[in-house]
């Protein structure tokens, strides 16, 4: 089953995705990670999404709905997961018309509930693999050897925007941009709120008993 999993920055979209992925066979479709893999590579693309990334507002949607529609036409028939997309009502119904086109389907659209004050310390708590791009948390989730990636033994570090400042402007962009979409799900009755608090585990399962039904 294809998933849109939906949430504030720092609700568990990409701990979630990658318990989804080891336990299922499905592809992972993170926007936030594509712009950070161009941005390491320094593409071309990278030089037009920096600017809005490192402030924490959203980058444009066309340039987004073009990478979007990229990672669908690789996937090669794999089921996937969707994260951090969409996040505009414009790339909500830009999504619809490629999903048709493409003649794919979503099942389920999973929004992860998590209270403004537990996500601001899981984002500010929050290190990254400069490797692998494995998350760790300052207390929750902490690697073997402080500041050392147990996967890869790269270092381990805060993302540019996980600083208070710009975390606390993604969660009003998120606020002012992304609830509009939630709404558009909503209309449908498509869109499945989901408690996103407690241990990861203890979300997966959630997720797990939503995916039966
Ligand atoms: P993106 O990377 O998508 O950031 P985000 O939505 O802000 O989401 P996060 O990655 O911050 O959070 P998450 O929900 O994945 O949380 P995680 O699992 O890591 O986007 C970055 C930027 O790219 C945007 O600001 C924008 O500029 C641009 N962009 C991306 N998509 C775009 C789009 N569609 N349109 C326009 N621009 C776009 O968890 C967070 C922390 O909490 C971790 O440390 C983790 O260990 C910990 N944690 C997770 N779950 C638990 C738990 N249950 N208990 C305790 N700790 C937990």
């Amino acid at each position: 089953m294809n998933l849109i999993l939906f949430g504030a920055p720092g609700a568990g979209k990409g701990t979630q995705s990658a318990l989804l992925v080891e336990n299922f066979d499905m592809r992972h479709i993170s926007t936030g990670d594509l712009f950070r893999k161009n941005m390491k590579d320094k593409t071309e693309l990278s030089k037009k999404a920096k600017f809005y990334i490192d402030a924490g507002n959203l980058v444009p949607d066309g340039i987004v709905i073009k990478m979007v529609e990229d990672a669908l036409d690789q996937l090669g028939g794999q089921e996937f997961i969707l994260d951090g997309f969409p996040r505009t009502l414009e790339q909500a119904k830009a999504l619809d018309e490629m999903l048709e086109r493409k003649k794919l389907k979503i099942g389920k659209v999973v929004s992860l509930e998590v209270p403004q004050a537990v996500l601001v310390s899981r984002l500010t708590g929050r290190r990254v693999c400069k490797g692998c791009g494995a998350v760790y948390h300052i207390s929750a989730k902490q690697p073997k050897v402080e500041g050392v990636c147990d996967v890869c033994n790269a270092v381990v570090a805060q993302r540019k925007d996980d600083s208070e400042e710009v975390a606390v402007n993604r969660l009003n962009v998120y606020k002012k941009s992304t609830q509009p979409v939630k709404d558009y799900y909503m209309s449908f009755e498509r869109l499945e709120q989901l408690d996103g608090t407690g241990s990861t585990s203890e979300v997966f399962e959630r997720i797990q008993n939503l995916l039966k039904n």
